[in-house]
């Protein structure tokens, strides 16, 4: 019998002790056979353990449309890293118009091979080429429109813990029959590597991941030129930890919080993002910050309400834009922009500007 992967990880902390966080997290989610993400039958939504932006209707899509529209005007690479269920991008190609979607090459970027046969199947009678890889390192530098929803939060992290005298490493112990948490000291060069620029309270937690680094740099070398929409949960560091001693940490199963530690490889792992640490890596690949703010923003930027009105649809749009139930400002879209190409994407905008609002109202009392 296939060792589970609850016993491979048990066996790694019988052998060596504790693992580091990171290392379970990774493990539980991309393991080539059992990893959460690795399966084919991989999916959100009703059918899946949590739903995302995309699973809410083509709304999303058609709005996003509106941008991708303004860059296809001439020709370029349209990528989406971590597609999922490949949903959102289904939804742009059937909104673009053929003229738009002829001057693109689409590319899929997924980490597993399962996921990626499923992904060809869904994507076998698009309209357009669509290409499918495991690593945005894979493309060479191209005029690019890369995409990325709820990715980042999906990026292995590590643990830390303010305490007296410095941070403690979060790593992961085995005892009576549960997997439990187990903290160390942190290196000195895990420290420097990771640790929040600001302080934290003694007992407060932050999250992150040790591999930020070097995916933006593989999409900062994909865009010449180029824009990097990322969407995700979280927030600028302020916005967060200080206010959240527990960090951010969570599981989801069956649509369920659930415990990050319990069942790996069938339980979802996330955490918010920091957006400043993404803003201070990108800056420093060489990627320029074209905006920031709350998802809803973006989108009544681009025309939600519009499209909305238009497809008779306000019942989604409630759901994109609600902070309580919906998607709403607890989500944060970030556009990096390398060779000025978000200006022409309409992806170059304060989202902080008060007019923008009115502007989507006017949109839909057609103003
Ligand atoms: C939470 S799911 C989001 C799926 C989809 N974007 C959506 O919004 O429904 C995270 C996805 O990112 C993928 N992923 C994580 N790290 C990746 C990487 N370095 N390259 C490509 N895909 C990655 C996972 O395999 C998974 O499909």
């Amino acid at each position: 019998m296939p060792t589970s992967l609850e016993g491979k990880i048990r066996a790694r902390i019988r052998d060596e002790g504790p693992v580091p966080f990171c290392w379970f997290m990774e493990t539980a989610l991309y393991d080539d056979e059992q990893g959460y993400y690795a399966k084919a039958s991989f999916t959100t939504g009703r059918e899946g353990d949590f739903a995302t932006a995309p699973d809410t209707g083509p709304l999303l899509g058609a709005t996003l449309a509106e941008a991708v529209a303004s860059f296809a005007e001439e020709p370029g690479r349209l990528i989406e890293v971590g597609p999922g269920s490949g949903r959102l991008m289904q939804d742009l190609l059937t909104t673009l118009d053929p003229d738009a979607v002829g001057k693109l090459e689409v590319v899929l970027v997924e980490r597993h091979e399962q996921r990626e046969e499923a992904l060809a199947e869904r994507f076998e009678d698009a309209p357009g080429q669509v290409r499918i890889i495991d690593e945005i390192g894979e493309l060479g530098p191209a005029r690019s429109f890369l995409l990325a929803n709820e990715v980042l939060d999906a990026l292995p992290c590590e643990v830390l813990q303010r305490t007296d005298v410095g941070w403690d490493r979060l790593y992961v112990d085995f005892k009576e029959g549960s997997f439990i948490e187990h903290w160390e000291p942190a290196s000195d060069e895990l420290v420097e590597r990771l640790a929040p620029l600001q302080d934290l309270p003694v007992g407060n937690r932050y999250e992150t991941a040790p591999s930020l680094r070097s995916f933006m740099e593989s999409i900062e070398q994909a865009l010449d030129p180029g824009l990097a929409l990322l969407m995700d949960y979280g927030d600028t560091f302020e916005h967060v930890w200080p206010r959240r001693p527990d960090g951010t940490l969570r599981g989801f199963h069956d649509h369920a919080h659930a415990s990050p530690l319990m069942h790996p490889g069938r339980t979802d792992i996330t955490y918010d993002v920091d957006f400043s640490r993404v803003q201070r890596i990108a800056e420093h690949t060489g990627l320029n910050v074209a905006s920031f703010g709350a998802q809803e923003r973006l989108l009544v930027h681009l025309g939600l309400m519009r499209i909305a009105k238009e497809q008779d649809d306000l019942l989604t749009a409630k759901q994109l834009l609600m902070p309580a139930t919906g998607f709403g400002a607890r989500f944060k879209t970030l556009v990096l922009d390398h060779g000025d190409a978000a200006a022409k994407a309409n992806l170059q905008v304060d989202l902080d500007d008060p007019n923008l609002w009115d502007a989507g109202l006017r949109d839909i009392q057609g103003r």
